[in-house]
C-alpha cells in the first residue's frame, strides 16, 4: 500500500478518515494498521495489502486457512500480536455459533485461491478486450473506482499509461485477499484493498466512472446500484455487466435482476443509458476453469451517465 492510498481508503462502518500506524515499510508499506478514531475500528496491511473489513474477526473466521498463512508471513513483532489476537477472537465466534447449533462456516479461501487463479487465466477473454474498448471511448476524468475488481484486470488497464485514459487515481476493491494479491502484483500504481462492496469504504469521495463487472449474483444489485450512483457526480460514468446467473454464487441474493431491471434501476438512479448498450448484448466471457472446463457466458453490458 502506498502511503498516498490512505487518501482513498476510508473506514468501511463511518467512512471517515483512517490514521496510519507502520510496521514494515519497503517502497511501500508493508505492514501496519489503519485506525478509525472515531468506531476505533482496527484494519491490518499485511504483505502490503490493507484489509479493510468490518468485522476482521468475522473475516478470518470464514478464512481460517488464509488467516492461519498470513499469521506465518507477517514479520513485525506486533503485527504478529494483531493478527493472532484476531484469529483467537475468530475461533472464539465461531465456537460460540456452533455453541448455537450454527453449521460451522464454510473456508472460503481455496474457493477465492482458486477463482482468482481462474479470472488470472482467463485475462484474454473477448469480454474484457471489449471492456476495455469501450471505457476508453467515455469522457476522461480524474479518479476511477471499480468494485470486484477480482484480479485487477480493467483496474490494471485503467492505470496503465498506454490504455489511453488519463486516470490519475484507480481504485480496485475485492473481498477476495488473494485475488487483491494478484492484482497488486501487477504493480500498475492502482490502489487496492480487501473491502465489502457495499460498504462506504471510499467514505464522501467522488469518482468520474464506477465499475462493477459480473457481480449480480454476489452482491445485491438494486443496493450496489444505490451505492454506485451515491459515489458519482453529474457527467460521471458507471459501466456494469452481467450474465444474470443467478444459480451461481455462494448464496441467493435477496432480489434478482435481469437486463430489463438493470435499466430501469440504473434510470431510477439517475444514470442515462449510453445508445449503445440500450438493448441488451451477448458478449462472450470465456471462463477456464481447467484444461478440461470451459464455461461459456454470455455477458450485457450496460453503460450509463449521470445527468
Ligand atoms: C465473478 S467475479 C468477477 C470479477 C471481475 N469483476 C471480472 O469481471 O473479471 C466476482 C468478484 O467479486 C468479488 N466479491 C464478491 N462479493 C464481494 C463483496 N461483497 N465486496 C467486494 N467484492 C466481492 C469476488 O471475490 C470476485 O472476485
Ligand atoms: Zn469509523
Amino acid at each position: 500500500m502506498w502511503e498516498r492510498d490512505k487518501e482513498f481508503i476510508r473506514c468501511p462502518r463511518c467512512g471517515g478518515g483512517l490514521e496510519l500506524d507502520m510496521f514494515m515499510e519497503g517502497d511501500e508499506i508493508q505492514e501496519g494498521i489503519l485506525s478509525c478514531t472515531a468506531c476505533r475500528l482496527e484494519f491490518p496491511i499485511i504483505d502490503g495489502i490493507p484489509i479493510v473489513w468490518d468485522d476482521i474477526a468475522e473475516y478470518f473466521a470464514r478464512r481460517v486457512a488464509l488467516g492461519g498463512r498470513l499469521y506465518r508471513i507477517v514479520q513485525s513483532p506486533k503485527m504478529r500480536v494483531f493478527v493472532k489476537k484476531t484469529l483467537l477472537s475468530a475461533a472464539a465466534s465461531a465456537r460460540a455459533s456452533a455453541a448455537k447449533g450454527a453449521a460451522a462456516a464454510y473456508d472460503r479461501t481455496n474457493l477465492e485461491n482458486r477463482w482468482s487463479q481462474i479470472y488470472r487465466r482467463s485475462g484474454d477473454s473477448e469480454f474484457y478486450h471489449v471492456i476495455k474498448e469501450r471505457l476508453a471511448r467515455l469522457p476522461s476524468g480524474r479518479r476511477a473506482l471499480e468494485y470486484g475488481c477480482s484480479v485487477g484486470t480493467v483496474s490494471n488497464h485503467l492505470a496503465s499509461p498506454d490504455s489511453g485514459h488519463a486516470y490519475e487515481v484507480v481504485v480496485g476493491i475485492d473481498s477476495s485477499y488473494d485475488a487483491i494479491a494478484q492484482a497488486k502484483g501487477a504493480g500498475t500504481g492502482a490502489c487496492y484493498a480487501v473491502g465489502d462492496s457495499t460498504s462506504c469504504i471510499t467514505g464522501r469521495l467522488r469518482f468520474d466512472l464506477v465499475v462493477a463487472l459480473n457481480v449480480l449474483e454476489l452482491i445485491e444489485p438494486l443496493e450496489l446500484i444505490r451505492h454506485m450512483s451515491s459515489q458519482t457526480l453529474q457527467g460521471a460514468s458507471v459501466a456494469m455487466a452481467d450474465p444474470y446467473d443467478f444459480e451461481r454464487g455462494p448464496g441467493p441474493v435477496p432480489r434478482r435482476i435481469d437486463e430489463h431491471l438493470l435499466r430501469a434501476a440504473l434510470v431510477e438512479h439517475g444514470f442515462e443509458i449510453s445508445a449503445d448498450t440500450a438493448e441488451p448484448s451477448y458478449i462472450p466471457w470465456r471462463l477456464e476453469i481447467n484444461t478440461r472446463t470451459v464455461l461459456n457466458y454470455k455477458v450485457d453490458l450496460v453503460i450509463g451517465a449521470r445527468t
